[in-house]
């Protein structure tokens, strides 16, 4: 016949979670919840497997992956510990950290999960679906955020779908993702914050009695992924707007009132858990209105208020063309 039908990506609900972890054990390619986004999984000791991540996401090679597993003894194959990331694994972990840590020698990761650096991102995530799915596979899963290159990140199966499409083979779906905002990511040694995320920076500076060093000039290679222009919408961002402009979708944070309002009790911890899904929603509802720009209230720069305006700043500059 010559009808064609567009394959979407096989959707797994929770009672499938065997079939999807024979998905990437298969070497396929796997979405699944974790609590802070949707990561895009493969196995991150099959190279070919990993290679489909990039074109998948049209992901720069030269950004790398972090690596995902169930618990601390799993990372200690490739990965080195020492004091420092002993003490902020045991007191953070499962949760939205992430530890760029030396690699060991006799790892057997894909040189593409790192892009040639000597260190290795890694992650022991807190979802109950993702910590049965990564006890499943019984190998350590290499997933960026589950969203095309430069855009928003998934925070809901449907997010996955309408991003990357057939480019995947399937879904878990396991709901809205609880804390919504990508992990926090440190580097041990030495000791700096690369990425603000869903773990406040406060909380790991009250565990070490100090503040921390932050890393996370946008562009500099530090944290290659964070790149200037990110977590873009599909129209212009503005921040920082309390007025509401007849061209604009406005995206409210307490006492401002929007279209869509990410907390009306100015908590940040809901906001958090909105931000993407209201990003992407935002956008939809400004393209049915004819509206030409997304506006976004004040928020304010405290505990996750500043991962969160970390991302709107992303959001909001300005886009490199694609190509
Ligand atoms: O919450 C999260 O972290 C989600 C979920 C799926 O786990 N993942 C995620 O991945 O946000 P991604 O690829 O969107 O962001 C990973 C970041 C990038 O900025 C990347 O450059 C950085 O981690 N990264 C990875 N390996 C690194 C390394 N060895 N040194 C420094 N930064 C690294
Ligand atoms: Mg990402």
């Amino acid at each position: 016949s010559t009808e064609t039908r567009r394959h979407g990506p096989r959707v797994f609900g929770p009672q499938e979670i065997a079939a999807a972890a024979d998905v990437l054990r298969g070497g396929g390619l796997l979405a699944f919840p974790t609590e802070t986004v949707y990561g895009l999984g493969a196995d991150a000791t099959d190279g070919r497997a990993v290679a489909r991540i990039f074109a998948a996401k049209g992901r720069p090679a030269f950004n790398p992956l972090i690596v995902h597993v169930v618990d601390k003894a799993a990372a200690e194959a490739f990965a080195v510990f020492d004091a420092a990331a002993d003490d902020l694994a045991m007191r953070f972990w499962p949760g939205p950290l992430t530890l760029v840590l030396p690699l060991r020698d006799d790892h057997e990761l894909s040189p593409l999960v790192t892009a040639g650096l000597e260190t290795v991102a890694v992650r022991v995530p807190a979802s109950p679906l993702a910590r049965d799915l990564l006890g499943r596979v019984g190998r350590p899963v290499a997933a960026p955020s589950a969203n095309p290159s430069g855009r928003v990140s998934a925070t809901r199966a449907i997010h996955v779908i309408e991003g990357l499409g057939d480019r995947i083979d399937g879904v878990l779906d396991g709901g809205a993702c609880r804390v919504g905002l990508e992990s926090t990511i440190l580097r041990t040694a030495p000791l700096a914050l690369l990425r603000e995320g869903g773990l406040a920076a406060e909380e790991i500076e009250a565990a070490l009695g100090h503040v921390l060093t932050r890393d996370v000039t946008p562009g500099k290679v530090q944290a290659p992924g964070q790149l200037s222009s990110h977590y873009a919408p599909g129209r212009p961002v503005r921040l920082s707007v309390t007025d509401r402009d007849p061209d604009a979708a406005l995206l409210g944070f307490g006492l401002v009132a929007g279209d869509l309002t990410l907390s009306a009790q100015g908590d940040l911890v809901e906001a958090a858990a909105n931000l993407f899904d209201h990003l992407h929603a935002i956008d939809r509802l400004a393209g049915a209105a004819g509206k030409t720009r997304i506006d976004v209230a004040p928020i304010p720069e405290k505990g996750l208020g500043r991962a969160i305006n970390d991302r709107l700043r992303r959001a909001a500059a300005p886009r490199a063309p694609k190509g």
